[in-house]
């Protein structure tokens, strides 16, 4: 029996890595993926040798590029949030994390993969969806569904008796129950568990809080090529590079943080606080070249389905066929979307100031309030609206016969 684990080096996967070689006697191959977080992973080979892992049993890799250019980037084109304000930072991870677990399970022969969500979240249903629709003959082994470890006090306990190191946060607590990539940083637990109290500073690990950002503003070009960021300041960069760069510019600025009561795909609510500078960033600019380059009638059909959209990936459905035949409508859509955005930096905030492109629907001639040369007849609108008005017209007459609606 052999079981490649999705390790973080972080407490609970190495408590789940000795329970699995302990409770479950198999050989454990640990998979580490860097998506961006910002912390080396040579300390999680370290600790998987420690915890009696053969090295040709740890994998890490170095999946940045990918994970921005195949999935943060497909998901931008659709501007997509859930509920209204969540960027989805660590609902787009899952799958490429899952893909991987998949891949690695096949060419070391493994049938099970492991994982570290707990069953009351969204993580564990994004792991396990991925993973039958990719191969539906691996087994998935839950832990913190199947042991008796039901709270952090007690899983610090078994750390502690099998001498796992319990890293400390900069003020000598256990930390949150943080996640972080390219994309974002989340927090939740402890004080965030009360919804009534507001988030103290040091919750925050990458942005700047506002009050303490420069007082001058900052301007930021992004150029976009078929609705994907190509360059900063006119300096073409690949994807990944490109993001991190935005997360330089927004986490100085201050922009990117939110603190937010959202609905899980399990049923219950939770409180998060969530730093996405870049990508807050990115998605102004990405709206901001859409509203001259894109169709009225296209861009308020992929609008419409952008929270369809936002959901599924929220709640697992990546790897579905709606997903993909959403993302073949919004990848049609941004054919166009090509050119440059200027945006303004300031304290927590981001706005587009300007923006232009070859592929413009923007028509000056048509818009302005001066001479037009006879661009555009103004008495065609009468009709235009005579007509429109005719249904409203009847019910207003029916009203003031019959009343009611
Ligand atoms: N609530 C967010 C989501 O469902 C963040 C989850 C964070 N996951 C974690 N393992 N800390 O996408
Ligand atoms: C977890 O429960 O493992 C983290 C939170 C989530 O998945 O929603």
């Amino acid at each position: 029996k052999k079981v490649v684990l999705a390790y973080s080096g972080g407490l609970d996967t190495s408590i789940i890595l000795k329970w699995l070689q302990t409770e479950y006697g198999c050989e454990v191959v640990t998979f580490t993926a860097d998506l961006g977080q910002g912390e080396e992973l040579e300390p999680a080979r370290a600790k998987a040798q420690m915890l009696g892992i053969r090295p040709e049993n740890i994998r890490i890799e170095d999946l940045r590029e990918t994970f921005v250019r195949d999935y943060v980037f497909p998901m931008f084109r659709a501007n997509a949030v859930y509920e209204g304000l969540y960027l989805l930072g660590t609902s787009i991870a899952r799958p490429l994390i899952a893909r991987r677990l998949v891949e690695i399970a096949r060419e070391t022969g493994a049938d099970a993969v492991a994982h570290g969500a707990t069953g009351k979240g969204n993580d564990q249903v994004r792991f396990e969806l991925s993973v039958a629709a990719l191969d539906p003959s691996l087994r998935v082994i839950a832990p913190w569904r199947l042991w008796d470890l039901t709270s952090r006090t007690k899983l610090l306990e078994f750390a502690e008796a099998h001498q796992i190191p319990v890293a400390k946060d900069k003020r000598g607590e256990a930390p949150f129950s943080v996640d972080a990539n390219l994309l974002h940083t989340s927090s939740e637990g402890k004080v965030l568990e009360n919804p009534a109290e507001p988030f103290p500073d040091y919750v925050l690990q990458r942005v700047t809080p506002p009050e303490q950002a420069p007082d001058s503003p900052e301007m930021v070009e992004i150029t976009f090529e078929r609705g994907d960021a190509v360059a900063v300041n006119g300096e073409a960069l690949s994807p990944a590079t490109l993001l991190a760069r935005l997360n330089e510019l927004g986490s100085r600025h201050g922009i990117g943080i939110l603190d937010l009561v959202e609905n899980r795909f399990v049923g219950m609510k939770s409180r998060g606080v969530y730093e996405t500078p870049g990508g807050t960033i990115l998605l102004e600019a990405h709206r901001g070249i859409e509203q001259i380059t894109l169709d009225a009638g296209a861009g308020h059909l992929k609008d419409s389905l952008m929270p369809r959209y936002a959901e599924l990936i929220y709640n697992g459905f990546w790897f579905s066929p709606e997903r993909e035949m959403l993302q073949a409508l919004i990848d049609r859509s941004q054919e166009h979307v090509t050119g440059t955005v200027r945006l303004k930096l300031y304290k927590g905030s981001v706005r587009t100031v300007a923006r232009w492109s070859d592929h413009s629907l923007y028509s000056e001639r048509h818009v302005t309030f001066e001479e037009d040369a006879g661009a555009y007849d103004q008495t065609d609108a009468q009709g235009f609206i005579t007509l429109n008005a005719l249904r409203l017209r009847l019910i207003a007459a029916r009203r003031a016969r019959l009343g009611g609606g």
